[in-house]
């Protein structure tokens, strides 16, 4: 029986975290804010980071007759909580803690303690336009003749925010609004296009690529959290991986599809097949009011239906996959506030074709679980940049409803596989072997 490692890969060289690390959220709405409080309460002690991969989690290594273990944030060289320094742009002028309180997300006790600290993030002036956001109106907005302008100004928030705060290094999550849906054309695939666009202010340019064009010329990751094409272009892929700036998208992965990818992947494991899945779900917060847009909740729905397809593979498995429907309902329905309820009716199939169903009822907590969402793709996002990753972290997939691919590539969307791809990546940088599962009695 072997009982040596095998040769290990070389460990990148991974730059230390040293300084502090800026987290810049386009949005100060119910996700921005749950995040920052939660940090920050963590920081005083007063809650433990739940639902956090980079805090909680640890990673196998090795054999499992090792028992090397590690948890994730000491097994690689992550910025620290209190190294995290916040700032936003709104195009609704409240401060951080007003906000929190508006979204109704957290109890007052629970702000209470870290109101002090909410209180001096104020949003700076907002790259916005009601024509990509319509449900939304605020007087917090940057003016510029041209979408170039408006663009660079946002690269000179950046620069600001990094000197003001001594900054080493920023990140920037996407946390605003769900734009209206806009397909992918000639002015988005290459830089020059796309430049050219910025200029002559066209429609196709809408403010999250603005964002996400400037974090990038800023030298700063830039993670997606809502569905919007924004860094998902290709002039964006390229202008990112040429200048070495790590990008993810799209949509955080929280609620009913997280809970897709948890149970398509267990009914495709079994070879059970699907006549239907039916989801519908009423919440009550802004962005529920925003996905109230028939045009916003286009861009949701795309990306809410991805997700089985790519999971069951209906071109393999015919006979188990073939037309399944799919249905995506999100009703505002605003007593519910941030407290979605989600309702899912599965109709699946067995030996001999025999009817079976599942009922999911999830009452859930839409920021509560986004929240540490934001919180990994800024530690992990900053990570891969001094590890030396360019461009599209695919890695990351693991946090996303519709992950952004390589060209050509459909994107994974099975939670275990996009598990598993993250920790080996993680493995691999730091030049430790891929866990493979296989046993230990095979000895050739
Ligand atoms: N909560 C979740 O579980 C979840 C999951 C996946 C995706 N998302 C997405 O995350 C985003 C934020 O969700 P939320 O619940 O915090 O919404 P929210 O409405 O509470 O906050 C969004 C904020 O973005 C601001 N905004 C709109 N356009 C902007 C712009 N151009 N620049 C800067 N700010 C802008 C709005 O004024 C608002 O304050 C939404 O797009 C949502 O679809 C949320």
């Amino acid at each position: 029986m072997k009982t040596q490692s095998p040769d290990r890969p070389a460990r990148v060289n991974v730059a230390a975290a040293a300084g502090r690390l800026g987290v810049l959220t386009p949005g100060l709405g119910a996700v921005a804010t749950t995040f920052m409080a939660g940090v920050e309460s963590i920081r005083r002690g007063y809650s433990k980071p739940i639902g956090s991969l980079t805090q909680m989690a640890t990673i196998r290594l090795g054999r499992r007759t090792e028992k090397r273990a590690p948890l994730i944030r000491e097994f690689i060289p992550l910025a620290g909580l209190d190294d995290l320094v916040f700032g936003a742009w709104d195009p609704v002028a409240d401060d951080a803690l007003t906000a929190a309180r508006k979204a109704g997300v957290l109890e007052a006790a629970d702000l209470d303690r870290v109101a002090d600290f909410l209180a001096t993030i104020k949003p700076m002036p907002a790259v916005f336009d009601n024509h990509y956001v319509t449900r939304i109106t605020g007087p917090n907005v940057k003016a510029g003749k041209t979408k170039r302008d408006l663009a660079e100004q946002l690269r000179q928030d950046i620069r600001e925010f990094k000197v003001k705060h001594n900054l080493e290094r920023v990140v920037i999550v996407w946390c605003a609004s769900t734009e209206i849906f806009i397909a992918p054309g000639p002015s988005h695939e290459t830089l020059d296009a796309f430049e050219k666009a910025m200029d002559a202010n066209d429609e196709t340019i809408a403010p999250s690529m603005l964002y996400a064009w400037a974090a990038i010329m800023e030298g700063a990751p830039f993670a997606n959290g809502a569905p919007n094409l924004s860094v998902d272009i290709p002039a964006l892929v390229q202008l990112a991986h040429d200048r070495g700036v790590p990008i993810s998208g799209k949509d955080f992965k929280t609620g009913q599809t997280w809970m897709k990818t948890v149970i398509a992947p267990g009914l495709k494991a079994r070879m059970l097949g699907l006549r239907g899945w039916y989801s519908t779900n009423i919440l009550g917060n802004r962005d529920g009011e925003v996905l109230d847009d028939p045009a916003s909740f286009k861009t949701k729905e795309a990306s809410k239906l991805s997700v089985l397809q790519g999971i069951l593979q209906p071109e393999i498995y015919p006979d188990l996959y073939k037309d399944f429907a799919h249905v995506v309902r999100i009703n505002y329905y605003p007593p519910r506030g941030d407290n979605k309820e989600g309702w899912d009716n599965i109709d699946i199939v067995g030996w001999m074709n025999y009817p079976m169903q599942i009922k999911i009822n999830f009452l859930c907590r839409d920021s509560i679980l986004a929240a540490p969402i934001v919180l990994d793709l800024a530690l992990f996002s900053d990570f891969a940049q001094r590890a030396g990753m360019k461009g599209l972290q695919e890695w990351l997939s693991f946090y996303y409803k519709s992950p952004m691919a390589a060209a050509g590539l459909q994107p994974e969307h099975d939670l275990f596989i996009q598990q598993t791809k993250l920790k080996n990546t993680l493995r691999h940088l730091m030049g430790e072997e891929q866990v493979t599962h296989l046993g230990l009695e095979y000895d050739p």
